[in-house]
C-alpha cells in the first residue's frame, strides 16, 4: 500500500509538482549561496557559521518588537498578513522582511523602516545612512572566526546601500559574503579537509536532486 501511494506519485509527475518551483520550501536545503563544488554536508556547515549574522541589524529586543513598537509610533495598525508572515520570515532568517506587511502605503512603510533601523543604533543620523564601521563591528561579533569576521568586516563596506531604509539586498550581500568566505574559518576548513579524506564519502550531490526525498518521505510513514 505504501509502496503503490509512492508509485502512484512518482507515475503521476506528483514528484514534480510537490517541488514549488523557486528556492526550496527548507531553507536547510537551499544550497544555492555555497560553492558548487560543496557537499550537503559542508554547505549547511558553512551556513551555521554564518547563523549568527541572522542577527545583524537586529535591535536590541530584536526586529519583531522593534516593528511592533515602530508601526504603534507611527500610528499603524498591524494587519493579519503580518501576524501570518511571522513563521516563515523566522524560518527563512529574514525577519526584516516582516515590516513590508505592514502596509502597502509607500510613505509609511518607509518612515516605519526608518524608525526599525534607527532603532538598532547603526543609522548615522546625520544622513541615514548605515554606519559602516559600527556595522562592520557588530558582524564581528557575531561570528566566532576573527578571519571570518575580517572578510565579512570587508563585505560590510561594499554591500549596497539599504534604498528607503529596506534593508534586505545589504543583508543577503554580507551574508553571501559570509557563505562564499565561511571555510576560512578553522572550523570549517577542518570539516572541508575530513570530509574530503573521509573514506566513507561524505554522500552528497548537494546541487542535485536531494531535497526531494523528505518531500517522500511522509508517504512511506504508517
Ligand atoms: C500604542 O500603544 C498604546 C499603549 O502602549 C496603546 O494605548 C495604543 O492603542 C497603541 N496604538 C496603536 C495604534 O496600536
Ligand atoms: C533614533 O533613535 C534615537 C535613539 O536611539 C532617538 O533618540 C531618535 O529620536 C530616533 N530618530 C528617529 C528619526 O527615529
Ligand atoms: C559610527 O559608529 C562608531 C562606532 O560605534 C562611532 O564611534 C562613530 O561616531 C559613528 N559615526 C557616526 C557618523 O555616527
Amino acid at each position: 500500500m505504501q509502496v503503490l501511494v509512492l508509485a502512484m506519485v512518482v507515475v503521476g509527475g506528483g514528484a514534480s509538482s510537490l517541488t514549488p518551483p523557486g528556492p526550496p520550501a527548507s531553507p536547510w536545503m537551499d544550497t544555492s549561496l555555497c560553492p558548487t563544488t560543496d557537499s550537503l554536508t559542508l554547505c549547511q556547515m558553512r551556513k551555521v557559521e554564518c547563523g549568527g549574522l541572522n542577527q545583524l541589524l537586529s535591535p536590541p529586543g530584536g526586529v519583531l518588537h522593534a516593528i511592533t513598537t515602530c508601526a504603534n509610533a507611527t500610528s499603524l495598525t498591524l494587519p493579519p498578513r503580518f501576524f501570518m508572515s511571522i513563521g516563515m520570515a523566522f524560518v527563512h532568517g529574514q525577519p526584516e522582511s516582516l515590516a513590508d506587511h505592514v502596509t502597502s502605503d509607500p510613505t509609511d512603510s518607509t518612515a516605519l523602516r526608518r524608525c526599525v533601523l534607527n532603532a538598532t543604533g547603526l543609522l548615522d543620523p546625520e544622513t541615514l545612512t548605515l554606519n559602516r564601521s559600527a556595522v562592520a563591528t557588530s558582524a564581528r561579533g557575531l561570528l566566532a572566526s576573527p578571519e571570518l569576521g575580517d572578510a565579512v568586516a570587508s563585505s560590510v563596506q561594499t554591500c549596497p546601500e539599504p534604498v528607503a531604509f529596506s534593508v534586505e539586498n545589504f543583508l543577503s550581500c554580507v551574508k553571501a559574503a559570509c557563505i562564499t568566505n565561511a571555510d576560512k574559518s578553522p572550523l570549517v576548513s577542518r570539516a572541508k579537509g575530513v570530509l574530503s579524506s573521509s573514506p566513507t564519502k561524505d554522500p552528497a550531490p548537494a546541487h542535485k536532486s536531494l531535497f526531494k526525498a523528505p518531500v517522500l518521505l511522509p508517504f512511506l510513514s504508517p
